[in-house]
């Protein structure tokens, strides 16, 4: 049988994602329950991380344990990845060792150049153009919530960035829309868009493209440890914060989330992000359950 892989959003089928959907709810329940479930004992997930991160490393930790395995952590700093060895030969010998793999680095190009090399599965756990792992988790989150997530708007207010990216391929998969403003300089590139996605929507204005939404979305304007670039950014986006009166534009029942981590004031106000319309720590916590169908499911 041929690896599965999950490099980006649109390597899994919609078959497919609602079979991961479902054993995310059972495992989830099993999770909430107490219930030990160990399919995966025995098993060995290696992370590699090139850059931070909180919640990612800690679901496919947390994730790996629960399910009766082990992960093991690895970075650029105490790995001879960081001293220039091909991810070609790093691959080849991480997946004789270990079951699957999950990988946060730099290009997507990376990734796929260490799939190719790789006799277990490999997981996208963010490049700089997609972050399917964090989008499995949003779409989840709105389907535990609100059912189903097909014929629904999303409104995407920020710049395009690797989640915008994941969030229109899922639009695709699962048949929902989403508005899309960025704001100027940070507009969508259409080499990282399938020629016929059709569904998704450009708004000039921010409070626009929340008209009508189900789910308002955004993401840091500039990531965590790089505050430096803030000053022209924060001009840039000046307008593009998710406040009360855009959330007042969006359907009444209208869900926010957040992939995380947040500047509270920039981005988006303390009173929306706080608010009774966020589901920002579900959505955090779901990375666990989603991540663990998928392990199961990949494995
Ligand atoms: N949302 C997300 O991927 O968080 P981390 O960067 O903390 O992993």
């Amino acid at each position: 049988m041929a690896i599965k892989h999950f490099l980006q959003f649109s390597d899994l089928t919609l078959d497919e994602f609602e079979h991961v959907i479902e054993r995310t709810r059972v495992i989830k329940s099993k999770f909430k329950n107490y219930e030990p479930y160990h399919p995966l004992a025995d098993r060995t997930l290696v992370m590699v991380f090139e850059k931070n991160s909180t919640r990612t490393r800690l679901s496919f930790e947390a994730g790996m344990h629960q399910l009766g395995g082990a992960a093991i952590y690895l970075n650029t700093r105490d790995s001879q990845l960081g001293r220039g060895e091909p991810v070609e030969d790093a691959a080849q010998v991480m997946s004789r060792m270990c079951d699957i793999i999950m990988i946060r680095t730099f290009g997507q190009d990376i990734i796929e150049r260490f799939a190719a090399n790789s006799r277990v599965p490999v997981i996208n756990g963010l490049t700089n153009e997609h972050h399917p792992c964090q989008v499995l988790a949003d779409v989840f989150t709105y389907i535990e919530q609100r059912g189903t997530i097909k014929g629904k708007t999303v409104a995407w207010i920020g710049d395009a960035n690797n989640m915008l990216y994941s969030w229109l391929q899922a639009a695709q998969v699962f048949d929902f829309h989403v508005n899309v403003s960025t704001p100027k300089g940070y507009e969508i590139d259409p080499t990282l868009v399938a020629a016929d996605n059709t569904h998704y929507t450009l708004h000039a204005l921010p409070s626009d493209a929340c008209v009508g939404a189900h789910l308002v979305t955004t993401d840091v304007w500039t990531s965590m440890g790089f505050e430096e670039e803030n000053a022209a950014r924060l001009k840039a986006f000046d307008g593009w914060i998710v406040d009360a009166a855009k959330m007042q534009r969006a359907q009444p029942d209208a869900l926010f989330m957040h992939c995380l981590p947040a500047h509270r004031g920039e981005e988006v106000a303390a009173e929306v992000i706080d608010g009774p319309q966020s589901v920002v720590w579900d959505e955090a916590e779901n990375r666990l359950h989603v991540q663990k169908a998928l392990l199961e499911y990949l494995v």
